[in-house]
């Protein structure tokens, strides 16, 4: 079977986390800052925050942008569930906005239309490597008085002209699982440029204790920490830490293989009339955390079948609202687009590994699925 992904990790991963390990620090520590301070510098933001997964990064990065219970927030519905997860862990009620077709990016126009006394901050998704139109939303947000809290799971090293997200939105979110862009097992990052909200997601992370568990291990006298508010152990491991470390000082080499890798599918699939070939607008830097088609013939069950009869893995993306758990969400707003992509198009094995034959096994795979 070709998977869907394939892991990219070596035995200089497993060295540093054994490093972890050893060192008697396995809990946040020194390996995590660096990780976090690698990061805040790639993307070009003051403050990075490492969490233990990129939903816990959201709904941390929901409360620091004020969000409260009642308050609606918006965010596409084709995406990964937890976007909308974060939303209602906050207490908030999500309200879906369409995709633009073409780069299954939340449409700032279908935002605008979304806003109502209630709206309290917008959370683009910068879906599968391309970045949403942060700009635009950031411009819909400052007239309304509204927090842009992204969600950039899939996207990490993806720009927009030369800024990188991360440094666009007030709080970016990222994600190490195993299908991104860079694996720390789990784990998640929120960067910010907002010294006040940094300080304060770094003590939300951890229970909201007044003192680090750090701080108090290498004190010689007597700390008493005390609990402002309310906290989550939403805390990365050191192990993780290390791990991240080597991944992100491979992070250039891992984007140009995947942008090579999507390269090599756009050219083998160019003559292909039943789908439509993935879009890097003018100006963007994708990422391919994922290589999408739609499907203007097939159906997507017809497809997805061939390919695992002929040992390719597939998949498809959500419409989250509708899923079981968001079957109450009250729905004002069309979603034509969003259930279009969530049942037409499906993404192609992509991974840093898929070597050229097996990418061609896939093409072969495809066409046939396709005839
Ligand atoms: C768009 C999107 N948002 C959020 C998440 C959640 O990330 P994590 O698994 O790190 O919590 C994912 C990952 O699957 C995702 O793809």
């Amino acid at each position: 079977m070709i998977p869907i992904t394939r892991l990219s990790v070596g035995e200089a991963e497993a060295a540093a986390a054994a490093d972890a390990v050893r060192s008697g620090w396995l809990s946040t520590g020194k390996r995590v800052q660096k990780f976090e301070s690698m990061v805040a510098e790639y993307v070009g933001a003051k403050h990075a925050i490492a969490t233990s997964s990129c939903t816990a990064a959201l709904h941390l990065a929901l409360i620091a942008a004020g969000v409260k219970p009642g308050d609606e927030v918006i965010c596409p519905s084709y995406s990964f569930i937890a976007t909308a997860n974060a939303i209602l862990y906050a207490g908030a009620t999500p309200v879906f906005a369409d995709i633009e077709p073409i780069t299954y990016n939340i449409s700032p126009a279908h935002i605008e239309k979304a806003i109502t006394p209630r709206t309290t901050a917008i959370l683009p998704v910068s879906q599968i490597g391309l970045a949403a139109d942060i700009p635009a939303i950031l411009s819909i947000a400052r007239r309304h008085g509204l927090k842009v809290v992204e969600d950039a799971a899939p996207s990490l090293g993806a720009m927009i002209g030369k800024e990188r997200l991360g440094s666009l939105s007030d709080f970016t979110c990222f994600s190490f699982d195993p299908r991104k862009i860079l694996t720390t097992g789990e784990g998640g990052m929120i960067t910010t440029n907002d010294d006040e909200a940094a300080a304060r997601l770094i003590s939300m992370r951890a229970h909201s204790a007044s003192v680090s568990a750090i701080a108090r291990h290498t004190s010689t006298g007597v700390i008493l920490e005390s609990y402002p508010e309310l906290g989550y152990n939403y805390k990365l491991t050191d192990m993780q830490g290390g791990i991240g470390i080597v991944q992100m000082s491979r992070i250039a080499e891992i984007i140009t293989e995947r942008r090579r890798l999507a390269d090599r599918y756009n050219t083998l699939l160019k003559d292909e009339e039943g789908i439509q070939l993935p879009y890097e607008p003018e100006g963007y830097f994708h990422v391919y955390q994922s290589y999408i088609i739609k499907l203007l013939k097939k159906t997507q069950l017809e497809v997805m079948a061939s390919l695992a009869k002929q040992d390719i893995a597939s998949r498809r993306i959500l419409a989250i609202h509708l899923e079981p758990v968001y079957k109450d969400t009250n729905l004002e707003n069309s979603l034509v687009e969003s259930e279009r992509a969530s049942k037409e198009a499906i993404l192609l094995p992509m991974f840093v590994g898929l070597t050229d034959l097996e990418q061609d096994e896939v093409v072969r795979a495809l066409k046939i699925a396709l005839d």
